[in-house]
C-alpha cells in the first residue's frame, strides 16, 4: 500500500510532533526533510561547498546529534535557497514518498514540488511568538545558551529567506488543510492531524 502524507509550515510550527505522531498513529515511516538541509548546512559549517555537500550527503550526517542548533538551522536556511542543493536531494524524497506501507514527509516543499500528489496534505502553522516561545523551550531546555530574543529573530529571518526564495518557496499547497496550532495544545493538534488523514484514509462519504 501507497499513501503519502505531506505536511508543511514554517519554522517550529510543529511539523515534528504532528509528523511523529502521525506516522505511529498510522504506523507510516517518517521522514524529516528539514535534517536533509541541517546536515548539508553542518557540512557547509565545516567547510566545504553547498552542492558538494548535498551530493556526497550520507546516512551517518542524518544521524549527528549537532543538527538541531540555531546555527545549523541558519546554515540549512542558506543552503536550501540554492537550486542545485535541492535538485541533489530531491529523488532520495521521492523515493521515500513511495515507499510501501505508508510516509510522512515534513519539510516546506512537500506538498507542493516534492509529493504534490500526496494523499494528505497539512500545512501547519502558527504565530511568530508561540513558535519561538516552543523553540526556546527546546533549545534551552537542551543547554543551548541562546535567549528567547534571539530565537525570535531566528525563526523571523528563516521563515523571510523561505517564504522570499525563487525555487521551491514555503507557500499552502492548493489543497492544503490548514491547522493553525497557536492555541492549540499537542493534544489537540494530534487530533485535529489524525482526523484529517483518517477522513482521506477510509473516507466516511
Ligand atoms: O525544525 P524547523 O521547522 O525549525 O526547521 P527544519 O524543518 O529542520 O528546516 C531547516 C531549514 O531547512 C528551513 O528553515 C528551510 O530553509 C530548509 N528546508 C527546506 O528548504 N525545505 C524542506 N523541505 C525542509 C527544510
Amino acid at each position: 500500500m501507497r499513501f503519502t502524507i505531506a505536511i508543511d509550515g514554517p519554522a517550529a510550527a510543529g511539523k515534528g510532533t504532528i509528523s511523529k505522531g502521525v506516522s505511529a498513529h498510522f504506523g507510516f515511516a517518517h521522514l524529516d526533510t528539514g535534517l536533509l538541509y541541517r546536515a548539508v548546512g553542518r557540512r557547509t559549517l565545516d567547510g566545504e561547498g553547498p552542492e558538494a555537500a548535498a551530493l556526497a550527503l550520507t546516512p551517518e550526517d542524518l544521524n549527528r546529534d549537532d543538527l538541531r542548533s540555531a546555527q545549523v538551522a541558519q546554515a540549512a536556511s542558506k543552503v536550501a535557497v540554492i537550486p542545485e542543493v535541492r535538485a541533489a536531494l530531491v529523488d532520495f524524497q521521492r523515493g521515500f514518498a513511495r515507499r510501501d506501507g505508508g510516509a510522512v514527509l515534513d519539510g516546506r516543499d512537500i506538498g507542493t514540488v516534492i509529493c504534490p500528489d500526496a494523499d494528505v496534505k497539512l500545512y501547519v502553522t502558527a504565530s511568530p511568538e508561540v513558535r519561538a516561545e516552543r523553540r526556546y523551550l527546546e533549545l534551552s531546555g537542551n543547554g543551548a545558551d541562546i535567549s528567547r530574543h534571539q530565537v525570535l529573530a531566528d525563526v523571523k529571518e528563516r521563515d523571510a529567506r523561505d517564504m522570499e526564495r525563487a525555487q521551491a518557496p514555503l507557500i499552502p499547497a492548493k489543497d492544503a488543510i490548514l491547522l493553525d496550532t497557536s492555541d492549540l495544545s499537542i493534544d489537540d493538534v494530534l487530533m485535529a492531524a489524525v482526523a484529517a488523514v483518517q477522513d482521506r484514509v477510509s473516507p466516511t462519504d
